[in-house]
């Protein structure tokens, strides 16, 4: 696993565009797995002001989302489908069509899921998926407990991530959500996950530096081969080996490393 640590949110959102722009740029089928939250806002940043500049060219490229909440319409303002649509689709000025969630209202939602994962496989699966990390660990919304084998499907959210995401809503949170499974995106042939803040610190060193254990999902990247996580000063605090991880940066040229 590759760690970078960051003075702030704008070297993140550079170092793992960039990253990010490289991989999608050496596809010939450019696919780029998206989250939503805030952590990743700075990473769009950079991919649309890379677009605006001409170094990156996403008009070919597919988008798949990591998760939808349970019964919110693509249009309701609190749906990822919306979120993505307004941190993702316009800055990056792709045509609608090209970007895939999850859906929340389908009649038959294990349909619709196993749909969602035949999407990814015949777009040739995901080049590279960016993730976020909730405080407990979870990533999508694979909260602890989560199989590592899991694929797409319906999850009950827990108590902490609805308090920690009630801040989007005026009244009543989601219970429910549809998410990639862990399984789905540990096939994605790279990962970058970000984090900001020291909210982050526990889970970051649980996830990079802890057990790998289903009670915090996100350290099944311990287990990809190419797992770049990028995280400011303040998400890194709590990393026993930060100094290693800053010397290997400085000394290593090679991108990227397992
Ligand atoms: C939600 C999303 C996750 C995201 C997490 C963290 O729970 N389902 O994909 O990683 O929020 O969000 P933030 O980056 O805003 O802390």
């Amino acid at each position: 696993m590759e760690v970078i640590i960051c003075q702030n949110e704008d070297e993140v959102g550079r170092i793992a565009g960039e990253r990010i722009a490289q991989i999608l740029t050496a596809s010939s089928r450019p696919v780029l797995g998206v989250a939503t939250g805030s952590s990743p806002l700075a990473i769009y940043a950079e991919l649309a002001r890379r677009v605006k500049n001409g170094d990156l060219d996403v008009s070919k490229a597919q988008f798949f989302a990591l998760d939808e909440y349970l019964g919110l319409q693509p249009d309701d303002p609190n749906s990822y489908a919306e979120t993505i649509r307004r941190t993702v689709t316009v800055p990056l000025g792709v045509d609608p069509v090209q970007v895939h969630t999850p859906s929340g209202t389908a009649s038959d939602i294990m349909a619709a899921c196993a749909d969602y994962e035949r999407s990814i496989r015949d777009a040739g699966g995901v080049d590279v998926q960016i993730l976020g990390i909730g405080s407990n660990g979870h990533i999508g919304f694979n909260e602890p407990g989560s199989s590592f084998a899991s694929r797409t499907r319906m999850k009950t959210l827990t108590a902490r991530t609805r308090e920690d995401n009630a801040r989007f809503f005026s009244g009543f949170v989601p219970t429910h959500c549809v998410t990639q499974g862990l399984g789905t995106i540990m096939d994605a042939r790279h990962l970058v996950l970000t984090a900001l803040g020291a909210k982050k610190a526990d889970a970051i060193a649980a996830a990079v530096e802890g057990p790998v254990s289903a009670m915090c999902p996100a350290s099944i990247l311990q287990f990809h081969r190419f797992a770049t996580v990028v995280v400011d000063e303040a998400a890194a605090s709590k990393l026993q080996l930060a100094d290693y991880y800053r010397d290997a940066d400085q000394l290593e040229p090679a991108r990227p490393q397992d």
